[in-house]
């Protein structure tokens, strides 16, 4: 079966990458025909205004893939920007798909409805100010033509600098988590490029004429805008594209430190490039049952994230016996973190070392993911041809 994957290079990754994506991937890779991309494209749909770390970031993700497994002589690795049908696929593909389809995908949607939440926030704003204005006004020494104009004008101008102070100023984390609302997304996101990412996600998908597209599930909703797309496509100018499979990975999401799920946005993550001294940190901090506050304490494994991790990295046995002595308090958080660190760290330094090789290597490194997008490249210049026929262009 031919499987493609691309991710986003947004910063370094985390244990919670590995577990939920990339495991998969490299378990894939062994037995079908894998491409797996670095979408560089897509992290400008949101982070266009803050390119200073692109560069760095696509290359920490290649550093990443390699470390974590990901083999250039099993799967196609490559850079989404250097293979650039995906762009001309990604137009025409624009041509046959209806607003609407984007409109509700659900990503765009939330931003929307942040923009919303916005509106109304200014609407409160103004509510609450518009009183005061109105006696400044009113104790003007001077005669004005038309008092409610200038309210209006005044309420107008405060309330777009106060909007401008919450979201540049001090006030922004507290009253942003308030509202549910992140600065990005009121800046950033309320562009053509951002409505268009889910086509050009189904072009990355369609070129190749991937079955299976391995992915966490919050990408379900573009896989299901991809199904679409191509089902029109073929409907409008004959059979052409396969409807991609969203592949998931069975493993429940990995907890963070603080026993959310594992995000960069959370700072609660565990990443490759962390040093063993900052992980022993992190685990140290790791959150607990809160009701077992001393070693004596009964603690409740099933609600515990170290626990959760000894259940990935310790041997069974051992596991077993740690639930047993956690339950009748008989083992102590400090001494069941010092070892799920040592059976972590089993498997964080190979990782680590390989990764320091590969940074060394980082030259053929790159070299590798061009080539990978050479081979994409004549793949996807078939299907172009092909696309283009169907379209009757040429
Ligand atoms: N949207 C994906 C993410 O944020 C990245 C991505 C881009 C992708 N193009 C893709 C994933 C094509 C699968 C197939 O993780």
């Amino acid at each position: 079966m031919r499987i493609v994957s691309g991710m986003r290079p947004t910063g370094k990754l985390h244990l919670g990458h590995y577990f939920g994506v990339i495991k998969n991937w490299v378990k894939l890779q062994e037995e079908h025909e894998t491409f797996f991309f670095v979408a560089d494209w897509h992290a400008l749909t949101t982070g266009y205004k803050n390119i200073s770390a692109l560069h760095e970031n696509i290359e920490e993700l290649m550093v990443d893939w390699i470390a974590l497994g990901l083999d250039p002589q099993k799967s196609v690795l490559f850079i989404q920007s250097k293979v650039k049908e995906h762009a001309e696929l990604y137009l025409l593909l624009g041509m046959i798909t209806p607003k609407s389809w984007l409109e509700w995908n659900p990503t765009y949607k939330d931003l929307k409805y942040n923009l919303l939440r916005i509106s109304d926030l200014e609407l409160m704003i103004k509510n609450s100010i518009r009183d005061i204005v109105k006696e400044v006004v009113a104790k003007l020494p001077y005669k004005v033509e038309d008092f409610e104009l200038l309210e209006e004008q005044l309420v107008d101008d405060m309330a777009q600098s106060i909007i401008k102070g919450i979201f540049e100023g001090y006030l922004a984390r507290d009253i942003l988590r308030e509202i549910n609302v992140s600065k990005r997304d009121f800046y950033e996101t309320d562009t053509f490029g951002f409505l268009g990412y889910p086509v050009l996600q189904a072009a990355d998908i369609l070129i190749y004429k991937a079955k299976g597209v391995p992915v966490g599930e919050d990408q379900l909703p573009h896989i299901e805008l991809t199904r679409e797309i191509a089902r029109r496509f073929n409907y409008l100018y004959g059979e052409t594209f396969p409807e991609p499979e969203a592949l998931l990975t069975p493993t429940s999401k990995l907890p963070g430190t603080d026993g959310r799920k594992m995000s960069k946005s959370y700072n609660n993550a565990i990443y490759f490039a962390d040093s063993k001294e900052e992980v022993q940190s992190k685990v140290m901090k790791f959150f607990t049952d809160p009701q077992k506050l001393r070693k004596g304490d009964p603690g409740r494994p099933e609600i515990c994230p170290v626990f959760f991790y000894h259940k990935i990295f310790t041997e069974e046995v051992t596991v077993k016996q740690i639930e047993e002595d956690c339950k009748k308090g008989a083992l102590g958080c400090v001494d069941c973190k010092r070892m799920m660190f040592e059976r972590l760290e089993a498997f964080l330094e190979p990782i680590r070392e390989k990764r320091q090789k590969a940074k060394e290597n980082i030259k053929q490194i790159k070299h590798a993911f061009l080539d990978g997008s050479h081979t994409a490249s004549k793949i996807a210049r078939q299907t172009l041809e092909e696309v283009r026929e169907r379209m009757n262009l040429v």
